[in-house]
């Protein structure tokens, strides 16, 4: 296998005993040279896949090419520029489907602007009535807590269930103990991350037939586990999947979607229609006929320009293989954590702190940590991206929009939290909050593999961990 030039050959030559079967992932490589060449060009260390995928370069010549030669207009018609662009989103609909081996006859897509806007349509039309519960666990995104809102507002009970504060996983019989509280003929949701956003760590998908075998309809974010990992809807059958593709393969920006079982959307209720949803509106007879799904739930013009892109990266990855890609992210992450794990300052305090498992089982290619110096006092993260940026490596901090996660790891309490939003309260807010809660700075800091990782990359990551280091 070639040695990279930005690696020393004695220290890339041990990886490689270390782990014989990296070079079965050399495609990867090569796909880096030819898709990538920007990254090493402009010597751009990306360690933030979680955040977004990078878009290969053939992407976006490719949908440049096809709009160029391509004449589209809005889709809502029969001409023939509005042909061109259905016949160009329904293309990409049915590919998606098959990528994720959803059976068209049990699941639909509609396209959202992301997987926010995926989760907010489910929210907003879940048939949530008093007493109805809405479980969901304590490591999840912001736009999968921000659903409670809906609950609340029709006297529906939010449930969270927690996850230990040093593996940040569910523990079995909490999990157990949630699900039996399914209100008997009562509507019930359960929302939980494929993989955290912030710990990586992937959560069970055989969740998914237990929960419903107790009365639980199931949304399943999937945003942070797709981008490595096949999510087979012929083996796993979830009522609501969301997803972003920029996470994916990076572009387009601006698309997602909503899988759903035809069954589950039959339940929601849309509280309101749109130009697109309607089969027949009429304001004399201030009546409407909803569209039938997909349709009723994508609102106004979709992103038709945009769209069939997405057939190019699942094309893409297709090629790469998740096998690959997972073999790939699994043992740079398993190398960088073992290189991590054992750095200690001259007085023997270990040099990172790390927010969940420590070790490969169930997890993808994210690590949350923070660096700390040798009173074991935490680095500031805002500190640790100045100088990671100097090295031109892009990482993220803060608690990654995962507040749950993000308290238990840190520590954090609600009396805690809530003295600290108090004290902050019409002063400039977030940042003055978190450093209420810590002076360093409540947060951590998030390093995140994906396609177009190498060795270099988490070389480069295990060099800035060393600029801490006290000898
Ligand atoms: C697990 C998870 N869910 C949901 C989202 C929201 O995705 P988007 O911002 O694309 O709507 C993210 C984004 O980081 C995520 O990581």
């Amino acid at each position: 296998m070639e040695t990279n030039p930005k690696v020393p050959q004695e220290v890339f030559q041990a990886f490689l005993q270390r782990y014989p079967l990296y070079p079965r992932t050399a495609f990867l490589d090569e796909l880096r040279r030819r898709e990538f060449s920007r990254l090493d060009r402009s010597g751009a260390v990306y360690l933030d896949y979680t955040g977004s995928g990078l878009y290969p370069e053939t992407l976006v010549q490719r949908q440049a090419e096809w709009l160029q030669s391509s004449v589209l207009g809005n889709p809502h018609s029969e001409n023939p520029a509005s042909r061109a662009s259905t016949e160009g989103v329904e293309r990409c609909r049915s590919r998606i489907l098959e990528f994720f081996r959803a059976d068209p006859g049990e699941y639909a897509l509609v396209f959202t602007s992301n997987a926010s806007h995926a989760l907010k349509l489910v929210g907003e039309a879940y048939p949530f009535q008093a007493g109805d519960r809405f479980l969901l666990t304590f490591d999840n995104h912001n736009s999968v807590n921000g659903i409670r809102e809906f609950d609340r507002v029709r006297g529906a009970r939010t449930l969270y269930l927690p996850i230990g504060t040093q593996d940040l996983r569910v523990r079995e019989e909490d999990l157990e103990e949630h699900l039996a509280q399914a209100r008997h003929d009562g509507h019930n949701l359960f929302a939980f991350p494929a993989q955290s956003n912030f710990s990586g760590v992937r959560h069970p998908l055989e969740w998914i037939p237990r929960a419903q075998e107790l009365g639980w309809d199931v949304l399943l974010d999937a945003a942070a586990f797709v981008p490595t990992a096949l999510l087979d809807l012929s083996r796993w059958h979830p009522d609501f999947v969301c997803l972003s593709f920029y996470k994916m393969f990076g572009y387009p920006t601006g698309v997602g979607a909503l899988l759903a079982r035809r069954a589950a959307l039959g339940k929601l209720h849309r509280p309101w229609f749109a130009g697109g949803t309607i089969a027949l509106a009429s304001v004399q007879a201030d009546c409407h006929l909803p569209a039938s799904a997909p349709a009723c739930f994508e609102d106004g013009t979709l992103n038709f320009l945009s769209i069939p892109a997405v057939e190019s990266g699942l094309d893409l990855l297709e090629k790469v293989g998740y096998q690959t890609l997972g073999l790939r992210t699994g043992i740079l992450t398993s190398w960088l954590l073992e290189e991590l794990l054992p750095l200690r300052h001259a007085n023997g305090t270990p040099l990172v702190r790390f927010y969940g498992p420590t070790d490969m089982q169930d997890r993808g290619a994210t690590l949350a940590l923070n660096f700390q110096d040798p009173h074991g006092e935490q680095i500031d993260h805002l500190d640790v991206e100045r100088r990671a940026a100097a090295r031109r490596i892009s990482l993220r901090t803060g608690c990654f929009c995962n507040p749950g996660a993000g308290e238990l790891a840190l520590g954090i309490t609600a009396d805690r939290m809530q003295a600290c939003i108090d004290e902050s309260a019409g002063a400039a807010g977030c940042q003055d909050a978190r450093r209420c809660l810590d002076p360093r700075g409540a947060g951590a800091v998030r390093v995140s593999l994906g396609l177009a990782s190498d060795f270099a990359d988490v070389h480069a990551c295990l060099q800035l961990a060393r600029d801490f280091l006290e000898t």
